[in-house]
């Protein structure tokens, strides 16, 4: 078994330090100017200056990437000239000197045979003893074990219980010096795991407990087609890794010198950050103080538990928190109340590794007059352990979208109201009360009966008595600021013509500005649109929701009378058809940035598909639905005419036909069935239309009566396919990447849907130059006539065809 490796270990003897090689043997330096190169030439190790600065680290970086550095051994030692040498001994102790100065050591215990050092294409950096029997299995030391600010593929963020190695993540103090930052990322404790980032000895933001399936409190981390976290709690190791599926992609995960916590892929010949753990105002750690909830829609939104009031009355500081209506009365009928979509609070302690039942849990806790709380997780696979909490809890955040189940304990007094409170709300249900006039209120007319319900639940905080066993069913939980029609009439000037921004799919776009400063678009739903109505329900319900950086952000809405008004964020940069069909501005986009949006759009669509908790089919993607930021960085909206799904009919639905011609998949259009994949027709569509500058319906070419999707088919067969790209685009672009979007363009808009790839394999064919991207098929559509060839039930001369306005009024039978 270790003969071939002995092998290599003679060989090496022989020669000197090679260029490029892996490993350093007993009795070499490694000289500033020399440096080890992984087999696999993905990573190198020597000596570096970040940004040019005179100072000199040893350190790890990605070889065939502009200097990006992942591992630094003497970050807090710089060597100050270029005469330190790395040296390893025939005893295998490894030093980084220049004389009489020690910059850095590894010291192994106990003896070593036959010591070599050798870079692995992992960037694990290990040192081993040739001669040991078991190989190459236990390292003496290695680099994986010292995490400085980076954690790669397969490294481990958490701790050795048997040796009592701790890995922390420790940013940089700039990013042109690597000493230790101010910002630590760690594990802790190990028996109730959760991740902590660190500003010295003040939490910033907490990411768990450790549920057995995901940490709670953001589940944007969960295992995809690239990436495959993994959390380890044995009684050897608690640990947090993740590898990813193809190892032709590179990534990482990075604590800023900001104390930003990202994952970044190396992605269109640059690094673009995936995810950036910390979304919004509510992940900085306790900002609603004690048993205060966070909601996340804007700065300032904390809220009380049910059952507590405010300590304070200052609406901008939170930090006093909330305390009791009724004192806790410790052995004298307190209870549980059951709490709903929240990231469970910090401080919460695991109950031995024992499976227990809900019933015991509770038990537990009420042995204990300082417990608070409890739970039941899975973190040991042993069917379930107890989690409780003692002390106040802080930290707790509103989260529909992959929240967790808290029991509360409460007074007697408390826990009597809220079940006189449910029998009234059935009462007030069953008679069916007007609602006031009051704007927050009417809405609840609008949305229905069911969701008044639910509202009042809300107010009672969403949660219900622990054992009442009959609130099944799912949660609807509108958590939408509701503004006053004064408060947007004095935002908007009076809905004066200046600051009308311009015309949306059901009505009037206004600029509006809150005392706040903050900018807005209002939406006002047209008066007279009987359509108007519905798409107000769906999208208030809808996108509501949802939160995705390249998903427009709806801040609250407004009702007065007839009047309905939906409340944006405000993107300076308009529509992308605003853009894209203008024969200045389009000259203006230059390829990179129309990549980008290509990119930005597809990850919000796979967001709506895929990983939003409501999978949405989006029904209307289009130029002028696609806003742009002041970065340009592209924004979904319009959720007008959106259905959602459910993985059970994740298959085709069909309903009646609304949408855009030009971007309609052919089943839909003909047969008025829709599924994800009409959605990825209508994005292959438009990343034509961004490629080529032209608009697919209303396309015209002097040699023939294809659409723009004919055309890209015709010139694609003809092995001409760079014929597409927009000539007004005023640079050079990389034409591999070109060719790649239009192959993946052309995919998108095949005939049948099941050649079309899901949105998760466009992301990756788009973002990775190393995947493969299947060859097209002659696509759906390609000719302009169709509607008039099919045996569709509905008459084409219904409809108007002059601009690209959203058809609603069309039935298909
Ligand atoms: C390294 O040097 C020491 C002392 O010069 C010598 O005893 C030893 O054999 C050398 N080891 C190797 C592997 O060359
Ligand atoms: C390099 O720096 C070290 C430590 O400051 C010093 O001892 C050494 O003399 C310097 N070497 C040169 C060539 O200046
Ligand atoms: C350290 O610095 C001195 C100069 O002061 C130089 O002569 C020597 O070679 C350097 N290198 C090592 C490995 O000590
Ligand atoms: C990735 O590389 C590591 C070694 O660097 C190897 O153990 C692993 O099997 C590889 N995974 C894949 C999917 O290629
Ligand atoms: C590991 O990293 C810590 C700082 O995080 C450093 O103090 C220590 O010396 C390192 N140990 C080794 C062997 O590199
Ligand atoms: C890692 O964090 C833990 C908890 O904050 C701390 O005790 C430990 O010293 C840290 N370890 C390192 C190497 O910084
Ligand atoms: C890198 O160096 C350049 C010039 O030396 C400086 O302008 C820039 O701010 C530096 N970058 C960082 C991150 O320190
Ligand atoms: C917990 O207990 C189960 C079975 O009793 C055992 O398999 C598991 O290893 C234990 N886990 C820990 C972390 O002690
Ligand atoms: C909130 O008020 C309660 C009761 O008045 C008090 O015990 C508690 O310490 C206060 N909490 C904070 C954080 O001020
Ligand atoms: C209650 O729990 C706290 C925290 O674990 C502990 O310090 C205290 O001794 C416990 N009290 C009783 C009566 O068990
Ligand atoms: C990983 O990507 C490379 C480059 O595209 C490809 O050749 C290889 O087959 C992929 N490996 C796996 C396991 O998918």
């Amino acid at each position: 078994m270790i003969f071939p490796l002995f092998l290599a270990f003679c060989c090496f003897l022989a020669s000197p330090l090679a260029q490029a090689a892996d490993t350093l043997l007993a009795n070499q330096t490694l000289r500033d100017g020399q440096t080890l190169v992984s087999s696999g030439q993905v990573f190198e190790f020597g000596f570096f200056s970040p940004n040019k600065s005179s100072a000199r680290y040893l350190g790890i970086w990605y070889k065939n990437i502009p200097l990006q550095v992942t591992w630094v051994a003497n970050r807090n030692n710089p060597i100050t000239n270029f005469s330190a040498e790395l040296a390893l001994s025939s005893q295998g102790s490894v030093s980084l000197q220049n004389g009489s100065m020690n910059y850095w050591s590894v010291i192994p215990a106990g003896a070593v045979n036959e010591p070599f050092l050798r870079l692995l294409d992992n960037g694990n950096l290990v040192l081993s003893d040739a001669s040991a029997s078991d190989g190459s299995g236990d390292y003496l030391w290695q680099s994986f074990d010292n995490v400085t600010d980076t954690l790669l593929p397969e490294m481990k963020l958490g701790w050795n219980l048997r040796t009592g190695l701790k890995r922390n993540m420790t940013s940089w103090a700039s990013e042109a010096n690597p000493s230790s930052g101010q910002y630590t990322f760690s594990l802790e404790p190990p028996d109730a795991p959760q991740l902590i980032l660190w500003k010295g000895s003040q939490k910033q933001y907490r990411w768990g407990p450790w549920n057995g399936e995901r940490f709670s409190g953001s589940n944007e981390f969960k295992a995809n087609a690239v990436f495959d976290p993994m959390f380890i709690s044995s009684p050897e190791e608690v640990y947090y890794t993740y590898t990813v599926v193809n190892n032709s992609t590179l990534s990482r995960f990075i604590v800023t010198p900001e104390g930003a916590i990202q994952y970044l892929a190396w992605l269109d010949y640059q690094w673009t950050n995936l995810v950036t753990l910390q979304r919004d105002y509510c992940d900085n750690y306790g900002t609603c103080g004690p048993y205060g909830i966070c909601y996340d829609s804007t700065v300032g939104n904390c809220r009380c538990l049910e059952g507590f009031r405010r300590n304070d009355s200052n609406p901008l500081d939170w930090t006093g928190g909330c305390s009791r209506t009724w004192n806790l009365n410790c052995g004298n009928g307190d209870g549980f109340v059951k709490y709903k979509d929240l990231k469970l609070p910090d401080n919460s302690r695991l109950l031995g590794n024992r499976s227990s039942n809900l019933e015991e849990c509770e038990t537990e806790c009420l042995k204990n007059c300082s417990c608070m709380a409890f739970t039941r997780v899975d973190v040991h696979g042993n069917g379930g352990d107890c989690l409780l909490w003692f002390g106040d809890l802080v930290d707790m955040k509103n989260y529909p979208s992959g929240g967790d189940v808290i029991y509360i304990r409460m007074a007697k007094a408390e826990i009597d109201a809220i079940a006189r409170a449910k029998r009234r709300r059935r009462i007030v249900i069953a008679i069916g009360i007007s609602v006031s006039t009051v704007c927050g209120m009417l809405i609840l007319t609008l949305i229905g009966q069911y969701a008044l319900r639910r509202r009042k639940e809300r107010r009672r905080a969403a949660h219900s008595v622990y054992r009442d066993s009959g609130d099944g069913g799912p949660e609807e939980d509108l958590e939408l600021p509701l503004l006053d029609i004064v408060a947007v009439a004095d935002a908007t000037n009076n809905f004066s013509f200046q600051n009308k921004v311009g015309q949306g799919g059901f009505g009037e776009v206004y600029k509006g500005i809150l005392p706040t400063g903050q900018d807005v678009a209002v939406k006002r739903l047209s008066l007279n649109s009987g359509q108007g109505l519905k798409e107000f329900k769906n999208e208030v319900i809808l996108i509501a929701k949802l939160q995705h950086r390249n998903l427009v952000k709806l801040l609250g809405c407004c009702i007065h009378e007839d009047e309905r008004m939906l409340i944006y964020e405000y993107l300076p940069n308009q529509s992308l058809d605003h853009h894209l069909f203008d024969p200045i501005r389009r000259k203006l986009v230059i390829w990179k940035t129309r990549f980008s949006i290509i990119m930005g759009i597809a990850r919000g669509l796979l967001y709506l598909h895929e990983d939003s908790r409501l999978r949405i089919i989006h029904r209307d993607l289009k130029p002028s639905n696609i806003l742009l930021d002041s970065d340009m960085n592209p924004k979904i909206s319009d959720f007008g005419i959106a259905k959602t799904f459910t993985v059970e009919n994740a298959g085709e639905m069909t309903n009646r036909i609304v949408g855009t011609y030009g971007y309609m998949s052919p089943e839909y259009a003909m047969k008025g069935h829709f599924s994800v994949k009409s959605d990825v027709f209508s994005f292959g569509v438009l990343l034509l239309e961004i490629v080529s500058g032209h608009k697919n319906w209303g396309f015209y070419h002097p040699d023939h009566d294809l659409n723009l999707v004919g055309h890209a088919w015709k010139l694609w067969t003809e092995g001409n396919a760079l014929g597409l790209v927009d000539v007004l685009m005023e640079e050079e672009f990389p034409l591999k990447e070109v060719l790649r979007c239009i192959q993946v363009g052309l995919l998108c808009v095949q005939q049948r849907p099941e050649d079309r790839p899901t949105m998760s394999s466009v992301v990756l064919m788009l973002g990775s130059e190393t995947s493969d991207v299947p060859q097209p098929k002659e696509p759906g559509f390609s000719a302009e006539s169709f509607a008039m060839t099919t045996d569709s039930s509905f008459s084409v001369k219904t409809l108007n065809f002059s601009n690209d306005a959203t058809i609603t009024a069309l039935q298909s039978r």
